[in-house]
């Protein structure tokens, strides 16, 4: 089911010795913004508030300067997702190739809209840009595995597949 939102989040002690280790790597702290980033995201498994001011906390930035950076870049979940989020590509060569008729069966099929997660926390269906995989369409992301050659009857396979 969706977290709520914390109110204070402290990195847990094994993560913490990540962030320390992600921050060696950078001749300027700051830099390391990405991946705390990505951190806070597969600790809490998703970026809530509190993870952006820990992140601009450990890396003694402003916290908007943060907050800039996480929603440039799409793949950070600023919102709760579900167990499995999926993320089909509507770009062109997806598009032409009927991404946008399987984005509407899974909207029929999931009952839910894009950027929204089924009642029982599932699944979270989300439309994106190009997933770089453009030969291979239509394309789609469920967490880091990508599914290509798609068409209905696979993806309804793939979804009885996923707990
Ligand atoms: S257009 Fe879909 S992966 Fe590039």
């Amino acid at each position: 089911m969706p977290a709520e939102a914390p109110a204070a989040l402290e990195w847990p002690d094994d993560v913490a010795r990540e962030v320390a280790e992600a921050i060696s790597h950078y001749p300027v702290k700051r830099s390391a913004i990405l991946p705390l980033l990505w951190l806070a995201q597969r600790t809490w498994g998703w970026v809530p508030p509190a993870a952006l001011r820990l992140v601009a906390r450990t890396l003694g930035l402003d916290e908007p300067e943060v907050f800039g950076v996480a929603t440039f870049y799409t793949m950070f979940n600023l919102q709760p997702v579900g167990r499995h989020h999926l993320q089909v590509c509507m770009t062109l060569s997806c598009s032409l190739m009927g991404s946008d008729r399987l984005f509407r069966h899974l909207e029929q099929r999931l009952g839910v809209g894009h950027g929204e997660t089924t009642p029982d926390g599932r699944f979270t269906l989300r439309r994106v840009e190009c997933l770089a995989s453009c030969g291979s369409g239509p394309c789609m992301q469920v967490g880091f595995d990508y599914h290509e050659n798609l068409d209905e009857a696979a993806v309804d396979a793939l979804l009885e597949r996923l707990e």
